[in-house]
């Protein structure tokens, strides 16, 4: 059973690698801070764990009396909302940082409500820096440029890097002294991984020779299932010490979101729906699977719902919806449990 255990493990004890845990020994309180470490959090996978890690870390550590600086390092701007901000709502990101010589990094950090937990912030604005920083002399080491005036003041630098190994990936790792690979415990968790090392080796090899990898931090692990325990065994086969003792339970009431794959249930009329828009936009030529189409309509009811409010289409279906079947709340939630035709339409895909 996965019960929520009330001790901490003690050195010694079997943990799930199937190692003991060692004794880990409470961080000494620092007299003084800075110079800053920085970590890179990366894997090129999304929904493997980076910004939910990032921001466990962070606060973890700040709680033992570090002083922590968040870098949000990915366009999607996750690491900031999780943190209560508003990424349109902000005039400096880590994008204005990065590609204007006037802004400091003092114009664009923010407190978070984590004491000594800061934040440099992104939105979609980064995206754009991927293309610029392509011309720009020294393009692998821009962001360790523009972090070096913090270092004195922080412990910690903790970068949440973008699903990708593009130029932004690169410049984490340029000016990171270590790597957190979180790698989920799923199906094809390991797929990709070879790719990841080989471009954290050329890294140090090429940029950045104090570049180490602290370690490899299994996430959604469900002891319950004997698939995640045999994903878990294969990376600590893969991996060996490089395995963190401690790794991160799925948590049951969490809700989950998959960039790479997704599976609705939807009935055998839904699902014709499905195929049919697919067809059509193939028709279009653009090609892209169910899965795909599902999470994009999904972004654009979100974005409707945030423009209109209840005036957005998804509300007013949902209330003439509801006003014709008061009782449809449970259907309506997506999960209509296992009624006889309901099918199962599954779309895996790598991201895109
Ligand atoms: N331990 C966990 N248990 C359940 N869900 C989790 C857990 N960690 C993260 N999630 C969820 O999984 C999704 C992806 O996590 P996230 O940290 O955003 O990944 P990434 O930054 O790698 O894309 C998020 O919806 C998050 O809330
Ligand atoms: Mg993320």
């Amino acid at each position: 059973m996965a019960a929520t255990r009330l001790t901490e493990p003690q050195a010694g004890e079997l943990g799930p690698t199937g190692r003991p845990y060692s004794a880990f020994p409470d961080p000494e309180p620092l007299l003084e801070h800075g110079p800053a470490r920085i970590v890179a959090v990366c894997n090129q996978k999304g929904g493997v764990g980076k910004t939910t890690t990032t921001i466990n870390l962070g606060a973890a550590l700040a709680e033992q009396g570090r002083r922590v600086l968040l870098v949000d390092f990915d366009p999607q701007g996750a690491l900031s909302v999780g943190l209560g901000i508003q990424p349109h709502d902000i005039d400096n990101t880590v994008y204005n940082l990065l590609m204007e010589r006037d802004v400091t990094p003092h114009d664009v950090l923010y407190k978070t409500s984590v004491d000594d937990m800061d934040l440099l912030p992104s939105n979609i604005d980064l995206s754009g820096a991927e293309v610029q920083l392509v011309h720009e002399v020294g393009r692998e080491y821009v962001l360790g440029g523009v972090l070096q005036p913090l270092m004195a003041d922080y412990d910690m630098v903790m970068i949440d890097c973008q699903p990708s190994l593009g130029l932004l990936t690169i410049n984490a790792l340029a000016c990171a002294d270590s790597v957190v690979i979180p790698l989920e415990c799923e199906y094809f968790a390991m797929r990709g991984v070879a790719l990841l090392m080989e471009t954290i080796d050329k890294v140090s090899r090429r940029l950045n020779p104090k570049l180490t990898i602290d370690g490899v931090l299994a996430t959604m692990y469900d002891s319950r299932t004997l698939h995640t325990r045999e994903v878990l065994a294969s990376m600590v086969n893969g991996f060996g010490d490089k395995v963190f003792h401690t790794v991160i339970n799925r948590r049951a009431s969490g809700r989950e979101r998959h960039t790479q794959k997704i599976t609705v249930y939807l009935s055998a009329e839904e699902l014709l729906d499905l195929e049919r828009a697919r067809l059509a936009l193939l028709r279009y030529g653009a090609a892209a699977d169910r899965g795909r189409i599902v999470r994009e309509a999904i972004a654009v009811l979100l974005a409707d719902l945030d423009a209109r409010g209840m005036d957005s289409l998804l509300a007013r279906r949902i209330v003439s919806a509801n006003r014709a079947d008061p009782g449809s709340d449970a259907v309506a939630d997506g999960i209509g449990q296992g009624s006889a035709h309901q099918e199962r339409a599954t779309g895996t895909t790598e991201s895109a």
